[in-house]
């Protein structure tokens, strides 16, 4: 049988007191929603509905722009958190938030198609795993169960519908925390907000009723309306708190991305990769890092970024979106955006590289650098002081200090092109746009306005003349035009 998933979206998130929509809230760069759909995806469901509220157009456009883009230089990289393929995806919407029960009535009519196993998910539980997920799905086949529930022992399980069980010990009812009699309040036993659904259990959505004391239809409800009408139901205890912990508050938002923190870096450490202090990282859910690279402390790596094998990353850098090639070096304070660092590259200290960037296989890019749109070629160093921008830079190219493009003309973007092996002298400006051919020198201190060709040296700097006893010269003229109240003090 297919799978369907529906992700119930459209609470108001009161208790999170804040203007966001509470499933936009994110961990480690990703939505909470994003880190229910992943798992959700990865069951291969034909069809996801997400059922969002008032702020159902934010909610979509967070969904549909997933990522920024892959930096224009780079094609073929890899896609966000979500792999949607297969899968449609829908957003219905639920206008007023009536409760889950109505939330997931709202869903029923987009069910339409082939015949589906539908698991719901409330969009605040990020934590969950595609693992708990599967063998939840693999019990509720294997019982043959109309509906299953997936329950979870709770710390604080008042925060949480307790699951009542009959004498026999099958689940008999789920009771909300407000309506919990004294005995009911003390069973740690609780609902994730994760059910699987086979199509006969829809039709008794209908028959769950107001509940009055919130003003809410309770999805939960549905548990003793199935076991009154003899429909096969089952709770099973799968999961732990760690993974299911559901988000109502800013306070379980915290715990939530401290929980996340911990199995990122846990995941990272299994996978080769050392720490000098793991507490003192920020990784995001989606980078991928190498076997045997090492992350110094302080370092953030956000977004889609991939990190390759052996690489070192020292402290205070960030990198996002990038891809940074096997046996590269980022040094110290530098930022990378939406760029790619080849082989054994070396960047930094105090480097900034900017979006659509591309540093070749070995090349330098050194300390107080900054890189805008530009392609740099193997073996080319930049090690001090530089501004490149909109500049297409050969092989073995040597940037002198205080280099700079001068890419801006007050209206538009012009490119630079260094073609290999050119040598470029300190304090050289090139006014875009301008060509250098290959293997030519530029004389340090030159301001380029015309190509260069291939092999020639460009001198552009008024010739040096040394003016004799010049010095000597200027002390005299001081002294005598020193005025007579100055010379009296002396005497
Ligand atoms: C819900 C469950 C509770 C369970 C807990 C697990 C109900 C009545 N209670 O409680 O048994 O232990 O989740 O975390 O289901 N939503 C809508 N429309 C609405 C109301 C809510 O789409 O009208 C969505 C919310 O956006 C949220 C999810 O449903 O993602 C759960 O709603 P929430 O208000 O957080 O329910 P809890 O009180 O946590
Ligand atoms: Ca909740």
């Amino acid at each position: 049988m297919k799978i369907a998933g529906v992700v119930l979206a459209a609470g108001i998130g009161k208790r999170m007191n804040s203007s966001l929509p509470k499933v936009l809230h994110t961990l480690y760069g990703n939505s909470m929603l994003e880190h229910v759909l992943s798992p959700l995806f990865e069951l291969k469901p034909h069809k996801i509905i997400v059922v969002a509220g008032k702020h159902i157009k934010e909610i979509k456009e967070s969904i549909i722009q997933i990522k920024p883009p892959i930096p224009p230089l780079l094609k073929g990289g890899k896609g966000g958190l979500l792999r949607t393929q297969n899968s449609e995806l829908i957003f219905v919407q639920q206008k007023e938030p009536r409760g889950t029960g109505n939330a997931l009535l709202k869903a029923v009519p987009f069910l339409k198609g082939p015949k589906s196993t539908l698991i719901v998910v409330n969009g605040d539980t990020p934590l969950i795993t595609r693992k708990t997920l599967s063998r939840f799905l693999a019990i509720h086949r294997k019982k043959r169960n109309v509906i299953s529930l997936l329950s979870f022992v709770s710390q604080q399980p008042s925060s949480y519908g307790r699951v009542v069980r009959d004498e026999r010990g099958d689940v008999a009812a789920i009771v909300e925390n407000r309506d919990t009699t004294l005995s009911q309040k003390s069973i740690s036993e609780v609902n994730s907000g994760v059910y699987a659904m086979e199509p006969d259990a829809l039709p008794l959505l209908k028959d769950i009723d107001l509940n009055v004391s919130k003003g809410e239809y309770y999805l939960t409800d549905i548990i003793h309306i199935a076991r009154k009408k003899g429909i096969k139901a089952g709770a099973y205890c799968i999961g732990s708190e760690d993974e299911l912990i559901g988000i109502n508050t800013q306070e379980e938002l915290e715990r939530a991305r401290r929980l996340m923190k911990e199995r990122i870096i846990k995941r990272w450490i299994k996978g080769g990769v050392s720490f000098v202090d793991k507490t003192s990282v920020f990784i995001s859910s989606d980078v991928v890092i190498g076997k045997g690279t090492s992350v110094y402390p302080n370092v953030f790596i956000e977004g889609n970024t991939k990190v390759g094998r052996r690489c070192t990353i020292y402290p205070n850098v960030r990198i996002q979106n990038s891809i940074i090639c096997d046996d590269s070096v980022i040094r110290d304070s530098s930022l990378i955006e939406d760029s790619i660092v080849k082989n054994r590259a070396s960047v930094g200290p105090f480097a900034h590289i900017r979006p659509g960037s591309e540093i070749g296989p070995g090349a330098k890019i050194g300390n107080f650098v900054e890189v805008k749109k530009s392609l740099i070629g193997s073996g080319t160093k930049a090690s001090h002081l530089t501004y490149i921008g909109d500049a297409k830079i050969g092989k073995s190219v040597n940037i002198g200090a205080g280099t700079i493009t001068c890419n801006y003309d007050g209206y538009k973007k012009q490119v630079t092109t260094i073609e290999d092996n050119v040598f470029i002298g300190s304090d050289t400006q090139f006014i875009a746009p301008v060509k250098i051919g290959k293997g030519a020198y530029i004389a340090a201190g030159s301001t380029i306005t015309k190509d260069v060709p291939s092999k020639a040296l460009a001198l552009s700097r008024v010739k040096q003349r040394n003016i004799k006893n010049w010095a000597l010269k200027r002390k005299s003229k001081i002294n005598n035009a020193e005025p007579e109240i100055m010379k009296k003090r002396k005497k």
